[in-house]
């Protein structure tokens, strides 16, 4: 149930039948207090001043003609022509049991299906993923997951870059660690494995030629160096798999579209450019020069798309990528989870795509960019000694200082099932901080604040639904058997209510502007109406009349299966007890 669209819907009816002309939008929003009701429309002053009316005079107008008989209690005018709908908590209770309790899912599916592809994470395997990668990496698999739940057909794409002149440094280095040890050791660390190969790249004779030579090699099939590569990426891609265990976030190898996948679209790529007169040669490179891309003072910053020795580019391959998802993959949507740094060259490569082709007209191509994640002194997140931090070591951190805090706290739970807990507790907790703050912005990373359990954090909302199951068990009552009619009495009652109804609104919004924090902060308000519900309206007390208790155990079963189907949204688990 989408209150706000239904109530949409009905007022522009109203409108309609009072003679408002048709493109007059009905303005329908939640109110900002109770004292306004529950809802209001604002259509009234827009449509007086087109009109030259009184506005109050065509509220009433709208109101008149306004059927709304058994969902709203009250209609109201207000100020110049407010017009405040108090919905009927009966209906309100109604449609909770209906939408929230009883339906097999709590989304709608959308009415439009799309294919989306969702570019996401995204590292280069060169390297050992490291903090940088988180954002990209649970941003995008929330949205991932949001799409799905909505029914679109996701299509997950991990560009992760495989290819480039790094990896002939890097498969040279493992071609002499070879003849000691095998792939598998020598690489169970590439951080180390690369700091070493890169050193000797710098110093040692005759390394970088060498280098050198090896990625043309591998650039023309070699089959030694494909072999050595092919070996180097198979063991950092089970790397990232290991984390994107981890951190619960839903990519597989299945999901993996490497950037050499494209290596033979790439000459068709810059002769088509060039045939469309896009690309020009430009100092022996080939580049293209586009006016929409002109800064205030008219200068082009030119793409290049092929260097003078003939390699291909960054972009080249993006663009390879763009005519893929949107040709192959038949994508009405792609969305792009990458660092805003990268901005200009997403501009680019969109801007290209379009005149030459490469995207669909109907496709939106969307660079959702995110802020850089900061240590507590406000400088980009490093370790002590300056280093870049590792993903894995991170996400271990998480879980043992959860494990601590759950000892501190007494959990009285097997040994096991605190582990289990803790990381639930620990990779939602580091999950959720990044996923809250509103994505553009840089934010800092703090251990205390993520794991607090009070405040707009996962633990807080984790703990809120152990509270709700705890009272089930203390019932004795399976929550999916209670039966019996939700009644609102209470005004605490009645905001919790409205705030269920308002879940498949916030994850609209979600999908369209691919913004997490919204469902987070949705989340954080669900979450403090129920604890003020709870304060305030008594379950278990003797004295509690069975009919209210029953209606009161289900508002807390539509408040858990929201807490944990929001939850799941930004892949983080909930558990029965902490
Ligand atoms: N591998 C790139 C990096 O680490 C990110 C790739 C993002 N996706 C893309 N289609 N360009 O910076």
């Amino acid at each position: 149930m989408k209150i706000r669209e239904f109530l949409s819907g009905r007022v522009r009816a109203a409108m309609t039948a009072a003679g408002l002309p048709e493109e007059l939008p009905p303005m329908v929003a939640p109110s900002k207090g109770p004292q306004f009701g529950d809802y209001q429309a604002n259509c009234a002053m827009g449509a007086a001043k087109r009109l030259k009316a009184n506005p109050r005079e065509l509220a009433a107008k709208i109101v008149d003609a306004l059927e709304l008989g058994g969902v709203a209690e009250k209609l109201e005018i207000a100020g110049p022509g407010f017009i405040n709908i108090h919905l009927d908590p009966t209906w309100l209770g109604r449609q909770v049991e209906e939408t929230v309790v009883a339906a097999s899912g709590l989304l709608d599916p959308a009415p439009e299906k799309q294919t989306v592809v969702v570019d996401y994470s995204s590292p280069n395997l060169a390297k050992e993923m490291h903090v940088g990668h988180l954002r990209s990496t649970i941003i995008g698999d929330a949205l991932a997951r949001v799409l799905e739940a909505q029914e679109h057909d996701v299509i997950r794409q991990n560009h992760v870059g495989d290819w480039g002149t790094q990896f002939g440094m890097l498969i040279t280095h493992l071609e002499d660690r070879r003849e000691e040890t095998d792939a598998a050791v020598a690489l169970s660390d590439l951080e180390q494995f690369y700091r070493e190969s890169k050193q000797r790249f710098d110093e040692e004779e005759g390394f970088a030629d060498r280098a050198r030579a090896n990625v043309v090699k591998l650039q023309s099939g070699d089959p030694h160096c494909t072999a050595l590569w092919q070996q180097f990426i198979d063991i950092s891609v089970a790397h990232s798999e290991e984390i994107y265990q981890k951190l619960n976030v839903t990519l597989s190898h299945k999901d993996i579209k490497a950037e050499s996948a494209y290596n033979e679209d790439l000459p068709g790529i810059v002769e088509s450019l060039q045939q469309q007169d896009l690309a020009v040669e430009d100092l022996g490179a080939q580049a293209v020069f586009l006016d929409e891309l002109a800064d205030k003072k008219g200068n082009v910053t030119p793409i290049i798309v092929q260097k003078s020795g003939g390699g291909y580019l960054y972009a080249t391959t993006d663009l390879a990528a763009v005519r893929h998802r949107c040709h192959d993959l038949h994508a009405d949507r792609v969305l792009y989870f990458i660092d805003a740094r990268q901005s200009l060259h997403m501009k680019q490569v969109f801007a290209l795509s379009r005149r030459a082709g490469f995207a669909t007209e109907h496709c939106s191509l969307e660079h959702h960019p995110f802020g850089t994640m900061m240590g507590e002194d406000g400088k980009p997140f490093k370790t002590r000694s300056g280093g870049t931090v590792k993903l894995s070591e991170l996400l271990d951190e998480a879980v043992e200082r959860a494990a601590r805090l759950l000892q501190e706290k007494g959990s009285d739970l097997s040994a096991d099932k605190q582990a289990e807990v803790a990381r639930k507790i620990g990779i939602g907790a580091v999950k959720y901080a990044d996923l809250a703050k509103t994505r553009t912005n840089d934010y800092i990373f703090s251990w205390e604040a993520m794991l607090s359990f009070e405040g707009n954090t996962a633990p807080y909302l984790q703990y809120a639904y152990t509270r709700i199951q705890s009272i089930f068990a203390k019932a004795g009552v399976d929550p999916t058997e209670l039966a019996g009619d939700i009644r609102l009495e209470a005004e605490q009652e009645k905001a919790l209510a409205l705030k269920l109804l308002q879940f498949n609104e916030t994850v609209d919004l979600v999908a369209a502007e691919a913004y997490p924090h919204l469902l987070c902060n949705y989340l954080y308000e669900l979450a403090s109406l129920y604890m003020k519900f709870y304060e305030a309206c008594p379950i278990l007390r003797s004295d509690v009349e069975p009919l209210q208790r029953e209606s009161r155990l289900l508002l807390c079963q539509a408040v858990a299966r929201t807490l944990a189907q929001g939850l799941d949204l930004l892949g983080i688990e909930v558990m029965e007890r902490m």
